[in-house]
Parts: C-alpha cells; structure tokens; sequence
C-alpha cells in the first residue's frame, strides 16, 4: 500500500525536480504534517476487530525506539493500531499484525517520522527480532555519536528488502554481513564516513535494484558486478581505484552509473556497449584514459555522458564517434586532453542541448552541421585550438548568449549576419572577431580587447559557480533517482 502512494507522489513530484534535492524518498502518506497518529489505518493494514500486534516485535519496537530517543514511544498501548508515520504493519491470515517497515528522520518539513537524538542515538539489536521487516530507513541519525554499521543486521536477510542509511555519520567499514541479505532490493549508504573497501559480499546480492555507496571514503577496486536488475549504480564521490570491471556487461538493467570523483583508471571497457537501457553515465573526474570503446556508439537511449575531469585521456575523437548515440542530450568533455578536430558525427545529433568541449587541445573548425542543432542551448568550445569561421545562424547565436563560450581559441571568427555583430553590447561577448574585419577598424580593435578583458575578468567568478550543464546533470540525476524508485517501490 504505501508502495503506491510513494509512486503516486514521487510522480507527482517529477514537474518540480529543479527544486527538489538530488534524492526524495518515501514521502508519507498523509497530509496532516503535525500528528504521529491520525485515525486507524486503512487497506491491507486495517485494524481489525480483535487483531493485535505480535507482542515480542512490539517490544523490539520499544527498544528500537528507545535507542532513537524517542521514549515516549513506549507509552503507546498498541504500535501497529493507530496510525503512526514511520511505523507500518501488515496482518497476517490469523489477524496477527507484523512490523514490515520503520523509518526515522526528519527528511523534510512535511516528513512526520519520528525524528533521532543525534547525540545518542543508535541502531538497536532488537532489530533482529523484527522476522518481516522489509524496510529500514534511517536518515541523519548517528551524527554526533558516530558509530559503525551494525553487522547484525546481516540477520534480516530472510526479509530485508531494502535499507537505506543515509547521512547518519556511520564509520568504519561496510560490514560482510551485508551480504546474507539476499532478498535487498535497495542498498543505500549514501554520504556516511564508512571506509575500507566494499565488501565482495555484496556480489551476492543478485536481487539489487539500486545500490548506492556515494559519498564515502571507500577505497580499492569495485569488485566484480553481476545485478542483472540493477537500475542505478552509484559509487560516486568516494577513493576507488583500479578500472571499472567488465562484469558491468552483464548488469543489462542499469539505467544511470555514476562512477565520478574517484581515482579509477584504464578505458571504458567494450561490454558497456550491451547496457541499452542507460540513460546517464557519469565518469567525470578521475584517471580514465581513451579512447572511447566502438560500442559506446550504441547507446541509443544514453541522454547524458559526462567524461570532464580525465586528463588523461588524450586521445582525438572519430569522426563517427557518437554516431548512434540519438538521445543524446548532454556530452560534457571538458579539461580531458582531447586532440584532433571535432566529430561530424555530432552534428547530427539534433537533441543535444548541452555541449562542453572546452579545456582540450581540439583543432580544425567547427563542423558546419553543427548549424542543425536546433536544441542547443549551452555550448562550451572555449579553450581549444579551433579555427576558422563559426556555422551558427543568428537565432542560435542570440538564443545561447552568454552560454556560447568561445574564447581563447587559435583563430574562430564570425561571417557577416551571424548574429555576433555589436560585440559592445552589453549582455553579450562572444570574444571572437569577424572573418574579415572592415578596413581602419581601430575602433572595433578596441572595443574587441575591452571585452575580451571583461570576458577575461567574469570568468573565473562564474566558473566556480555550478554550470548549467551541472546543473541540468544534477536534474537529470534526480530524475533517474526517482524515476527508479517508481520502478524499485
Ligand atoms: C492533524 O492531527 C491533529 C492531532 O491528531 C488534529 O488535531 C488535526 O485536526 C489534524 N489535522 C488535519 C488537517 O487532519
Ligand atoms: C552472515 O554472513 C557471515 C559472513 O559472510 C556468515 O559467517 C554468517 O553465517 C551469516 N549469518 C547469517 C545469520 O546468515
Ligand atoms: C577507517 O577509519 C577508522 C577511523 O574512523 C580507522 O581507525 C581505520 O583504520 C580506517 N580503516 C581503513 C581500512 O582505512
Ligand atoms: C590537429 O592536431 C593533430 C594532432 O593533434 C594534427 O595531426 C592535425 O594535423 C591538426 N589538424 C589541423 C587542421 O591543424
Ligand atoms: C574556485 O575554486 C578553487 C578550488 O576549489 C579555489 O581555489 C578558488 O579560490 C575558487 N575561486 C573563486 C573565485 O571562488
């Protein structure tokens, strides 16, 4: 039951993702924002005459409780009567209800669930004597009393469909145990302290549908990956090294990988190519090296590849490099030491929006085609060693503005018409000048230097601040996020 109204809500919310965090998960479902319990549940869970709570996990429940400073808990006669957030039950055919899911922490304003002392707070053992719990939420619980994860939670494996730990300040390693939990559907360990390497354990957890370790100090290589249901793999912002397995093959569910901000290294290995259903892929910031494998071309659902921050790539794109690649909305390859000239191929990708190619040592002109993509909205060529005169018509030169970032290169220039007139103009400065520039252009030298100087003087403030591509990346990744939570809830 509560599994349809997350989806029904977490639908509902997709129009606002711009505002929303980068991860939303299990809105309740109710609108009285204040009240623990608001009148008897209703559903599979429905109080019925005579039906009681299992005694021994309304106990645990007390401890469990307890262990989270919520104390008066212990006062309620009855748990799984009345409704209480963050507490659900379901009956069993003898009219026996059962804890199936406990939630703590304040998500949001409009979250009820019982919130944690974080000066004290702990996971209490009587979890283990919870036999039908499917679902453990903790969120910014153990701050201040920073503790491991508990092994013992390894004994849910018969139940446990999903545990998500996130922000709770938890130390130490993953624990092995993790890996009796055969039934984990969400592994969620997002933004924790946790160290050491991830557990091989975990390849045993074939069941996954998400698996997020983002936001740790996990070190060593990631060990092989064989979750034929996994939709997202995040591993992002951690110490990994070593290079990306290529059991990632056989992980054909996989929807976004975001692997950014380690150290890994090596290429892209060929079996990606089989993932068709991914739609982010997100490498940026480590030590991968090119070229781009042959079947990276296949992707034909991929919306956004974000490789920026490899600067040891270094290798020059084919000219039908991204041939296949029709959804592509986003490419992000800046500061990766890319040589050679820009593909044709991506001339023909006409729903790209987001293009950053700056930072690399890319030569020859502008691809002529690149006049079709009509989508276009940011476009980053800056920094490179690019010539001769830019194919955009007027209408995308003035639709981009200030997101046509063209300076510093060896020798682009704009023809007549092209939009790029009137360089003095105050919102705009494309830093380049005409083809061929009228004769006695002294005052147009000057108003030429005088804007490359202020172009020169902005940039580094704004390049600190998040991109637009970041941004829209950012979107597109709590898109996914919630996207397969529809999927996984
Ligand atoms: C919310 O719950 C409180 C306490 O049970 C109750 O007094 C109030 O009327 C409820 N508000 C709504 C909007 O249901
Ligand atoms: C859990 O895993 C550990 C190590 O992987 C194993 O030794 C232990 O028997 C398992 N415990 C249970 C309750 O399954
Ligand atoms: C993990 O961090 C703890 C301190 O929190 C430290 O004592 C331990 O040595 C670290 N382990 C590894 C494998 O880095
Ligand atoms: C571009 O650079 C490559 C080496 O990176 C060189 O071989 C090629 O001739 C250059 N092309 C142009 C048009 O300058
Ligand atoms: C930009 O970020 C770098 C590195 O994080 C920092 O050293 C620099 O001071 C920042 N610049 C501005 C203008 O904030």
């Amino acid at each position: 039951m509560a599994s349809f109204f997350y989806t029904t809500l977490t639908l509902l919310f997709l129009p606002l993702l711009p505002l929303t965090k980068p991860y939303t998960v299990l809105i309740p479902d109710s609108g009285n924002q204040s009240a623990l319990i608001d009148g008897p549940q209703t559903g599979l869970s429905m109080n019925k005459i005579g039906a009681r709570t299992d005694g021994r996990e309304q106990e645990a429940v007390y401890d469990i409780m307890r262990a989270t400073g919520n104390d008066w808990a212990t006062d309620i006669p009855d748990i799984c009567r009345g409704r209480w957030h963050g507490i659900e039950c379901m009956p069993d055919k003898d009219n026996v209800y059962h804890i199936v899911s406990l939630s703590f922490g304040a998500l949001s304003d409009d979250t009820a669930f019982p919130t944690c002392d974080p000066t004290r707070s702990y996971i209490s053992k009587s979890i283990t004597k919870l036999p039908h719990i499917r679902t453990l939420f903790f969120y910014r619980c153990f701050s201040y009393n920073p503790q491991p994860i508990p092994s013992f939670l390894g004994q849910l494996g018969p139940s446990l469909q999903t545990l998500i730990l996130r922000e709770n300040g938890h130390v130490g390693p993953i624990p092995i145990e993790l890996g009796n939990l055969t039934r984990l559907k969400v592994l969620d360990l997002h933004r924790n302290n946790l160290n050491g390497s991830i557990p091989f354990q975990l390849s045993g957890l074939t069941g996954l549908r998400s698996l997020d370790l983002s936001g740790n100090k996990l070190t060593g290589s990631i060990p092989s990956l064989s979750f034929p249901s996994l939709s997202v793999l995040d591993l992002s912002q951690n110490l990994l090294s070593g290079s990306i397995p290529s059991t990632i093959g056989s992980c054909d569910s996989l929807i976004k990988l975001d692997l950014s901000r380690n150290r890994l290294v090596g290429s892209i290995p060929e079996t990606i190519g089989t993932l068709k259903e991914l739609i982010l892929v997100d490498l940026s910031y480590n030590r991968f090296s090119g070229p781009f494998p042959m079947s990276i071309r296949s992707l034909n659902s991929l919306q956004a590849l974000i490789l920026k921050g490899n600067p040891l790539w270094a290798k020059a794109l084919a000219s039908d490099e991204f041939d296949g690649m029709k959804s592509l909305m986003i490419l992000v390859l800046s500061n990766m030491n890319l040589q050679g000239s820009i593909p044709e191929s991506l001339g023909r990708l006409i729903n790209l929006r987001v293009v950053y190619l700056d930072g690399n040592h890319l030569n020859g002109s502008i691809p002529i085609n690149f006049k079709n993509l009509k989508n276009l909205g940011e476009l980053k060529l800056n920094d490179n060693h690019l010539t001769g005169p830019v194919p955009f018509s007027r209408d995308m030169v003035w639709k981009m503005r200030r997101k046509l970032k063209l300076q510093d290169n060896s020798g682009l220039c704009y023809g007549v018409d092209s939009g790029f007139e009137g360089g003095s103009e105050e919102s705009f400065d494309s830093a380049i000048s005409p083809c061929n520039p009228p004769l006695a252009g002294s005052t147009k030298t000057t108003v030429h230097h005088l804007s490359t100087t202020l172009d020169a003087m902005t940039l580094p403030s704004t390049e600190n601040k998040s991109s637009g591509a970041d941004r829209q990346a950012s979107c597109l990744q709590t898109a996914f996020v919630m996207f397969v939570l529809c999927l996984i809830l």
